[in-house]
């Protein structure tokens, strides 16, 4: 039986370390979907349509990548996309407790879907979506830390605040 992983996050925006875990799942998984969460904050920098179109750019050349939008229970869209794996990153110690708790109740809710964690390049263990925006915001340099086409898309939304 194929395996199909589901990749699931906010990605607002996607980074090279969302990047990394969904290469090494491409390479493991006979196909991983990356689910984006909608409405995963309730004022998220890049909407929804956004971050799918980011992610589809991303992974255009990629045949077993496939990109897709979920509300609801995680488990429920795993289950209805057939899927049997859950793929999360952890990049450090902080992570563990919310992805334990998580990867638990997950499980209690659908038994038959297993949680798998991998882990990013050393390079990007530190990097948050979080931290990409703030740093931005402020000025800060991101180049390498996510995909060019985010980074371009930051640019553009900073220069249409400066610019009101
Ligand atoms: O990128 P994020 O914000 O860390 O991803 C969190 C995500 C999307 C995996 C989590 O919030 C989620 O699964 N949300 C869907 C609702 C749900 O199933 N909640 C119960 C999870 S135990």
């Amino acid at each position: 039986m194929p395996t199909l992983a589901v990749y699931p996050g906010s990605f607002d925006p996607l980074t090279n370390g969302h990047v990394d875990i969904i290469a090494r799942g491409a390479r493991l998984f006979d196909r991983i979907i990356v689910a984006v969460l909608v409405n995963a904050e309730k004022a998220p920098l890049f909407s929804i349509e956004e971050r799918v179109e980011i992610a589809r750019a991303v992974f255009a050349d990629q045949p077993n990548v496939e990109v897709d939008m979920f509300k609801g229970l995680l488990v429920d869209y795993v289950e209805r996309r057939r899927a049997n794996v859950i793929v999360r990153g952890l990049r450090a110690v902080s992570d563990f407790e919310l992805e334990f708790q998580m990867a638990l109740m997950n499980r209690r809710l659908n038994g038959a879907v297993e949680t798998v964690f991998m882990m990013p390049a050393e390079q990007y263990t530190y990097i948050s979506s979080r931290l990409i925006k703030e740093v931005f915001t402020l000025g800060g340099r991101v180049h390498g830390l996510v995909p060019d086409m985010v980074e371009a898309r930051l640019r553009e939304k900073v220069a249409r605040k400066t610019a009101r």
